[in-house]
Protein backbone atom coordinates (compact mmCIF):
# COMPACT_ATOMS: atom_id res chain seq x y z
CA UNK A 1 0.00 0.00 0.00
CA UNK A 2 1.65 3.55 -0.46
CA UNK A 3 1.54 6.03 1.79
CA UNK A 4 2.06 8.87 -0.45
CA UNK A 5 -1.26 10.91 -0.49
CA UNK A 6 -2.61 9.62 3.12
CA UNK A 7 -6.01 11.70 4.30
CA UNK A 8 -5.18 12.16 7.91
CA UNK A 9 -7.28 10.30 10.36
CA UNK A 10 -6.62 11.70 14.49
CA UNK A 11 -4.87 13.04 15.78
CA UNK A 12 -4.67 9.97 18.63
CA UNK A 13 -2.18 11.96 20.93
CA UNK A 14 -2.25 15.15 22.24
CA UNK A 15 0.81 16.11 24.23
CA UNK A 16 0.28 19.33 26.19
CA UNK A 17 3.95 20.96 26.73
CA UNK A 18 2.39 23.71 29.84
CA UNK A 19 5.42 25.46 30.31
CA UNK A 20 9.60 25.12 29.28
CA UNK A 21 10.02 26.06 33.01
CA UNK A 22 11.42 23.62 34.96
CA UNK A 23 13.33 23.76 38.49
CA UNK A 24 15.68 20.83 36.89
CA UNK A 25 18.64 21.85 34.46
CA UNK A 26 18.92 18.19 32.91
CA UNK A 27 22.16 17.65 31.04
CA UNK A 28 20.39 15.14 28.44
CA UNK A 29 17.12 17.29 27.84
CA UNK A 30 15.62 17.80 24.95
CA UNK A 31 13.65 20.82 25.04
CA UNK A 32 14.84 24.14 22.91
CA UNK A 33 18.10 25.29 24.00
CA UNK A 34 16.82 28.97 23.87
CA UNK A 35 14.27 27.63 26.41
CA UNK A 36 14.31 30.72 28.40
CA UNK A 37 13.63 32.60 25.79
CA UNK A 38 10.21 30.62 25.30
CA UNK A 39 8.11 32.57 28.07
CA UNK A 40 4.94 32.68 26.19
CA UNK A 41 2.00 30.07 27.66
CA UNK A 42 -1.13 29.34 26.81
CA UNK A 43 -4.44 30.57 29.19
CA UNK A 44 -6.36 27.98 31.13
CA UNK A 45 -9.06 28.66 28.68
CA UNK A 46 -6.36 28.30 25.82
CA UNK A 47 -5.62 24.67 26.62
CA UNK A 48 -9.39 23.61 27.31
CA UNK A 49 -9.97 24.54 24.01
CA UNK A 50 -7.22 23.28 22.34
CA UNK A 51 -7.76 19.72 24.46
CA UNK A 52 -11.63 20.16 23.05
CA UNK A 53 -10.73 20.71 19.65
CA UNK A 54 -8.34 17.48 19.18
CA UNK A 55 -10.92 15.64 21.55
CA UNK A 56 -13.53 16.32 18.79
CA UNK A 57 -10.56 15.01 15.92
CA UNK A 58 -10.54 11.22 18.13
CA UNK A 59 -7.14 12.11 20.17
CA UNK A 60 -7.75 9.49 22.85
CA UNK A 61 -4.34 10.50 25.14
CA UNK A 62 -3.41 13.23 26.79
CA UNK A 63 -0.20 13.73 28.02
CA UNK A 64 0.94 16.85 30.44
CA UNK A 65 4.36 17.81 29.64
CA UNK A 66 7.12 20.34 29.75
CA UNK A 67 9.47 21.71 31.60
CA UNK A 68 7.85 20.74 34.69
CA UNK A 69 3.86 21.23 34.42
CA UNK A 70 3.22 21.26 38.33
CA UNK A 71 4.76 24.83 37.71
CA UNK A 72 1.73 25.52 36.37
CA UNK A 73 -1.12 25.99 39.11
CA UNK A 74 -4.20 24.92 36.72
CA UNK A 75 -2.61 21.51 35.84
CA UNK A 76 -5.36 20.21 38.42
CA UNK A 77 -7.95 21.84 36.46
CA UNK A 78 -6.90 21.11 33.24
CA UNK A 79 -6.76 17.55 34.14
CA UNK A 80 -10.32 17.21 35.06
CA UNK A 81 -11.36 18.80 32.11
CA UNK A 82 -9.12 16.77 30.08
CA UNK A 83 -10.76 13.63 32.18
CA UNK A 84 -14.83 14.76 31.75
CA UNK A 85 -13.84 15.00 27.64
CA UNK A 86 -13.03 11.30 28.33
CA UNK A 87 -9.17 11.61 27.79
CA UNK A 88 -6.88 8.95 29.21
CA UNK A 89 -4.80 11.41 30.67
CA UNK A 90 -0.99 11.09 32.02
CA UNK A 91 1.19 13.58 33.78
CA UNK A 92 5.04 13.51 32.77
CA UNK A 93 6.75 15.10 36.19
CA UNK A 94 10.35 15.09 37.68
CA UNK A 95 7.62 15.12 40.50
CA UNK A 96 9.08 18.29 42.10
CA UNK A 97 6.28 20.08 43.55
CA UNK A 98 4.43 16.93 43.72
CA UNK A 99 2.65 17.84 47.36
CA UNK A 100 0.23 15.26 49.38
CA UNK A 101 -2.63 18.53 48.41
CA UNK A 102 -1.47 18.41 44.71
CA UNK A 103 -1.65 14.36 44.86
CA UNK A 104 -5.42 14.58 46.43
CA UNK A 105 -6.29 17.38 43.74
CA UNK A 106 -4.86 15.12 41.12
CA UNK A 107 -6.72 12.29 41.89
CA UNK A 108 -9.57 13.80 42.42
CA UNK A 109 -9.41 15.13 39.03
CA UNK A 110 -9.56 11.69 37.19
CA UNK A 111 -6.27 11.76 36.32
CA UNK A 112 -5.62 8.22 34.88
CA UNK A 113 -1.40 7.85 35.17
CA UNK A 114 1.58 9.59 36.67
CA UNK A 115 5.34 8.68 35.68
CA UNK A 116 8.19 10.19 37.62
CA UNK A 117 11.45 10.56 36.27
CA UNK A 118 14.86 9.77 38.23
CA UNK A 119 18.48 11.14 36.91
CA UNK A 120 20.05 8.07 38.97
CA UNK A 121 19.72 5.51 42.01
CA UNK A 122 22.05 7.86 44.57
CA UNK A 123 21.27 11.50 45.62
CA UNK A 124 24.54 12.17 44.59
CA UNK A 125 24.08 11.06 40.67
CA UNK A 126 20.78 12.14 40.80
CA UNK A 127 21.56 15.67 41.44
CA UNK A 128 24.98 16.07 39.57
CA UNK A 129 22.86 15.39 36.82
CA UNK A 130 20.01 17.69 37.24
CA UNK A 131 21.63 20.03 38.79
CA UNK A 132 19.85 20.18 41.62
CA UNK A 133 18.97 18.73 45.26
CA UNK A 134 16.07 16.77 44.44
CA UNK A 135 16.72 12.91 44.80
CA UNK A 136 15.47 13.10 48.57
CA UNK A 137 12.09 14.50 47.58
CA UNK A 138 11.25 12.22 44.26
CA UNK A 139 11.80 9.41 46.53
CA UNK A 140 9.12 10.53 48.81
CA UNK A 141 6.99 11.41 45.67
CA UNK A 142 7.24 8.02 44.26
CA UNK A 143 6.41 6.35 47.16
CA UNK A 144 3.32 8.63 47.78
CA UNK A 145 2.33 8.43 44.15
CA UNK A 146 2.18 4.38 45.02
CA UNK A 147 0.44 5.14 48.18
CA UNK A 148 -2.46 6.94 45.62
CA UNK A 149 -2.84 4.03 44.31
CA UNK A 150 -1.54 5.07 40.64
CA UNK A 151 0.43 2.57 38.54
CA UNK A 152 4.04 3.51 39.74
CA UNK A 153 5.49 4.31 36.37
CA UNK A 154 9.39 5.23 36.64
CA UNK A 155 11.45 6.86 33.86
CA UNK A 156 15.80 7.22 33.86
CA UNK A 157 17.27 8.36 30.73
CA UNK A 158 20.44 6.26 30.61
CA UNK A 159 23.52 6.99 28.81
CA UNK A 160 27.42 7.48 29.45
CA UNK A 161 27.14 8.58 32.93
CA UNK A 162 24.86 6.66 34.42
CA UNK A 163 24.51 3.25 32.36
CA UNK A 164 27.35 1.55 34.70
CA UNK A 165 24.59 1.97 37.48
CA UNK A 166 22.33 0.31 36.22
CA UNK A 167 21.71 -2.42 38.85
CA UNK A 168 21.57 -0.27 41.36
CA UNK A 169 18.92 1.85 39.30
CA UNK A 170 16.69 -1.34 38.82
CA UNK A 171 17.12 -2.05 42.81
CA UNK A 172 15.97 1.67 43.50
CA UNK A 173 12.35 0.99 41.31
CA UNK A 174 12.26 -2.67 42.39
CA UNK A 175 12.14 -1.16 46.19
CA UNK A 176 9.85 1.66 45.82
CA UNK A 177 7.44 -0.99 44.18
CA UNK A 178 7.92 0.39 40.48
CA UNK A 179 5.31 -1.57 38.22
CA UNK A 180 6.81 0.27 34.94
CA UNK A 181 10.60 0.69 34.91
CA UNK A 182 10.93 2.85 31.51
CA UNK A 183 14.56 2.45 30.72
CA UNK A 184 15.33 4.70 28.02
CA UNK A 185 18.20 5.54 26.45
CA UNK A 186 18.72 9.23 25.71
CA UNK A 187 18.00 10.77 22.59
CA UNK A 188 20.06 13.09 20.66
CA UNK A 189 17.90 15.99 20.47
CA UNK A 190 18.45 19.31 22.25
CA UNK A 191 20.47 20.19 24.96
CA UNK A 192 21.43 16.19 24.86
CA UNK A 193 22.26 16.66 20.97
CA UNK A 194 24.61 19.65 22.30
CA UNK A 195 26.34 17.70 24.90
CA UNK A 196 26.15 14.31 23.05
CA UNK A 197 30.51 14.11 23.56
CA UNK A 198 29.54 13.29 27.31
CA UNK A 199 26.45 11.19 27.29
CA UNK A 200 27.06 8.66 23.94
CA UNK A 201 27.92 5.50 25.93
CA UNK A 202 30.67 3.14 25.35
CA UNK A 203 29.56 -0.31 23.77
CA UNK A 204 31.06 -2.25 26.67
CA UNK A 205 28.68 -0.24 28.57
CA UNK A 206 25.95 -1.27 26.55
CA UNK A 207 26.77 -4.52 26.30
CA UNK A 208 26.62 -4.62 30.32
CA UNK A 209 23.21 -2.64 30.67
CA UNK A 210 21.32 -4.93 28.59
CA UNK A 211 23.04 -8.24 30.20
CA UNK A 212 21.58 -6.73 33.63
CA UNK A 213 18.79 -5.74 32.12
CA UNK A 214 17.93 -9.74 30.70
CA UNK A 215 19.11 -10.92 34.20
CA UNK A 216 16.51 -8.55 36.29
CA UNK A 217 13.83 -9.78 33.58
CA UNK A 218 14.88 -13.38 34.78
CA UNK A 219 14.93 -12.42 38.21
CA UNK A 220 11.84 -9.97 38.58
CA UNK A 221 9.31 -11.94 36.43
CA UNK A 222 6.09 -10.18 35.94
CA UNK A 223 6.30 -8.32 39.21
CA UNK A 224 8.23 -5.49 37.49
CA UNK A 225 7.98 -4.35 34.18
CA UNK A 226 11.48 -3.59 32.37
CA UNK A 227 11.23 -1.22 29.26
CA UNK A 228 14.71 -0.82 27.62
CA UNK A 229 14.87 0.92 24.51
CA UNK A 230 18.90 0.79 22.69
CA UNK A 231 19.77 4.29 21.84
CA UNK A 232 19.32 4.72 17.87
CA UNK A 233 22.64 5.95 17.13
CA UNK A 234 24.05 2.24 17.45
CA UNK A 235 21.43 0.93 15.56
CA UNK A 236 21.36 0.34 11.51
CA UNK A 237 17.52 0.89 10.60
CA UNK A 238 16.18 4.07 12.05
CA UNK A 239 12.96 4.49 14.48
CA UNK A 240 9.86 5.11 13.39
CA UNK A 241 9.88 8.68 14.93
CA UNK A 242 6.30 9.95 15.99
CA UNK A 243 5.11 6.79 14.26
CA UNK A 244 5.48 9.07 10.96
CA UNK A 245 5.40 12.76 10.78
CA UNK A 246 2.13 14.05 11.55
CA UNK A 247 0.24 10.84 12.03
CA UNK A 248 -0.88 10.32 15.24
CA UNK A 249 1.15 12.70 17.27
CA UNK A 250 0.36 16.72 17.85
CA UNK A 251 1.88 18.33 20.39
CA UNK A 252 1.71 21.92 21.21
CA UNK A 253 4.14 23.84 22.77
CA UNK A 254 3.74 26.10 25.81
CA UNK A 255 2.80 28.90 23.70
CA UNK A 256 0.28 26.97 21.75
CA UNK A 257 2.38 26.57 18.53
CA UNK A 258 1.29 23.33 16.71
CA UNK A 259 4.29 20.54 16.28
CA UNK A 260 4.06 17.06 14.67
CA UNK A 261 7.11 17.07 17.63
CA UNK A 262 8.56 18.43 20.58
CA UNK A 263 11.17 19.12 18.45
CA UNK A 264 10.63 19.94 15.33
CA UNK A 265 10.67 23.58 16.19
CA UNK A 266 14.45 23.66 15.19
CA UNK A 267 13.70 23.01 11.82
CA UNK A 268 14.25 25.86 9.15
CA UNK A 269 11.85 26.82 6.92
CA UNK A 270 8.38 26.13 8.63
CA UNK A 271 6.11 28.00 10.01
CA UNK A 272 4.32 26.24 12.24
CA UNK A 273 0.78 26.71 12.70
CA UNK A 274 -0.52 28.37 16.58
CA UNK A 275 -3.62 27.21 18.10
CA UNK A 276 -4.40 31.18 18.92
CA UNK A 277 -4.81 31.82 15.71
CA UNK A 278 -6.03 28.50 13.40
CA UNK A 279 -8.56 25.74 14.56
CA UNK A 280 -6.98 22.22 15.74
CA UNK A 281 -8.58 20.87 12.27
CA UNK A 282 -6.85 22.69 9.81
CA UNK A 283 -3.52 22.29 11.94
CA UNK A 284 -3.65 18.71 11.67
CA UNK A 285 -5.36 18.59 8.25
CA UNK A 286 -5.00 20.99 6.08
CA UNK A 287 -1.34 22.82 7.38
CA UNK A 288 1.59 22.73 5.46
CA UNK A 289 3.91 22.06 8.03
CA UNK A 290 1.74 18.89 9.12
CA UNK A 291 1.67 17.94 5.31
CA UNK A 292 5.12 18.66 4.89
CA UNK A 293 6.69 14.63 5.47
CA UNK A 294 3.53 12.58 5.85
CA UNK A 295 3.55 10.01 2.83
CA UNK A 296 6.16 8.83 1.15
CA UNK A 297 6.12 12.15 -1.65
CA UNK A 298 8.79 13.70 0.15
CA UNK A 299 10.95 11.04 0.65
CA UNK A 300 14.75 10.83 -2.43
CA UNK A 301 16.52 7.91 -2.22
CA UNK A 302 17.73 5.54 -0.09
CA UNK A 303 14.23 6.20 1.44
CA UNK A 304 12.24 6.28 -1.61
CA UNK A 305 12.58 2.78 -3.07
CA UNK A 306 13.06 1.29 0.58
CA UNK A 307 11.01 -1.78 1.37
CA UNK A 308 10.76 -0.50 4.91
CA UNK A 309 9.59 3.00 4.25
CA UNK A 310 5.88 2.21 5.45
CA UNK A 311 7.67 0.94 8.59
CA UNK A 312 9.87 3.09 9.94
CA UNK A 313 8.76 6.25 7.07
CA UNK A 314 12.31 7.17 6.83
CA UNK A 315 13.27 7.73 10.45
CA UNK A 316 13.45 11.14 12.25
CA UNK A 317 13.36 14.18 10.43
CA UNK A 318 14.63 16.28 12.98
CA UNK A 319 17.64 13.66 13.37
CA UNK A 320 18.38 14.19 9.67
CA UNK A 321 18.46 17.71 10.04
CA UNK A 322 20.47 17.76 13.07
CA UNK A 323 22.90 15.76 11.56
CA UNK A 324 22.97 16.49 7.71
CA UNK A 325 21.59 20.25 7.60
CA UNK A 326 18.63 18.82 5.57
CA UNK A 327 15.27 17.36 7.21
CA UNK A 328 14.43 15.45 3.26
CA UNK A 329 17.62 13.31 3.91
CA UNK A 330 17.01 9.75 5.14
CA UNK A 331 17.74 9.40 9.17
CA UNK A 332 21.41 8.92 9.03
CA UNK A 333 21.02 6.01 11.58
CA UNK A 334 19.98 4.03 8.86
CA UNK A 335 23.22 1.99 7.28
CA UNK A 336 21.54 2.85 3.67
CA UNK A 337 22.30 6.72 4.30
CA UNK A 338 25.06 8.24 2.13
CA UNK A 339 25.79 10.56 5.70
CA UNK A 340 25.71 7.12 8.28
CA UNK A 341 29.14 7.49 8.76
CA UNK A 342 28.40 10.53 10.80
CA UNK A 343 27.03 8.75 13.37
CA UNK A 344 29.40 6.16 13.44
CA UNK A 345 32.09 8.75 13.70
CA UNK A 346 30.07 10.00 16.92
CA UNK A 347 29.49 6.86 18.18
CA UNK A 348 33.44 5.94 17.59
CA UNK A 349 34.72 9.29 19.06
CA UNK A 350 32.92 8.66 22.09
CA UNK A 351 35.03 4.90 22.90
CA UNK A 352 37.32 7.49 24.05
CA UNK A 353 38.34 7.37 27.62
CA UNK A 354 38.16 11.34 28.60
CA UNK A 355 34.85 12.24 26.79
CA UNK A 356 33.53 16.16 27.17
CA UNK A 357 31.72 16.83 30.41
CA UNK A 358 28.26 18.00 29.87
CA UNK A 359 27.03 21.32 29.35
CA UNK A 360 24.34 22.38 31.78
CA UNK A 361 21.03 23.21 30.45
CA UNK A 362 21.57 27.26 30.85
CA UNK A 363 21.78 30.30 28.62
CA UNK A 364 25.65 30.64 29.48
CA UNK A 365 27.01 27.06 29.58
CA UNK A 366 29.23 25.98 32.01
CA UNK A 367 31.14 22.63 32.39
CA UNK A 368 30.33 20.53 35.29
CA UNK A 369 33.01 18.29 36.62
CA UNK A 370 32.18 14.28 36.59
CA UNK A 371 34.02 13.25 39.62
CA UNK A 372 31.55 14.16 42.24
CA UNK A 373 28.49 12.00 42.38
CA UNK A 374 28.74 9.77 39.42
CA UNK A 375 31.32 7.62 40.51
CA UNK A 376 29.87 3.73 41.12
CA UNK A 377 26.98 3.96 43.50
FE1 LIG B 1 11.15 15.41 15.12
FE2 LIG B 1 11.79 12.79 15.03
S1 LIG B 1 12.04 14.19 16.71
S2 LIG B 1 10.65 13.95 13.58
Amino acid sequence: MSTSKPTPQGPLWLLAELTYRCPLHCVFCYNPIDYKRQTAELSTEQWKDTMKQARALGAVQLGFSGGEPLLRDDLEELVQYGHDLGYYTNLITSGIGLKPDRLNCLKAAGLDHIQVSFQDATQAANDALSDTKTFEKKLEIATAVKAYGWPMVLNVVLHRLNLDHIDAIIELAHKLGVEYLELANTQYYGWAYQNKAALIPTHAQLKFAEERVQAWRKKLGNSMKLLYVVPDYFEKTPKACMSGWGNVFLSIAPDGTALPCQAARMLPGFVFPNVTTTPIKDIWQHSEAFGKYRGDSWMKDPCKTCPDKEKDFGGCRCQAYLITGDATHADPVCHKSPHHQQVVNFVNQAQSDSPDTPILKVQKPQHIGLAKGLEQP
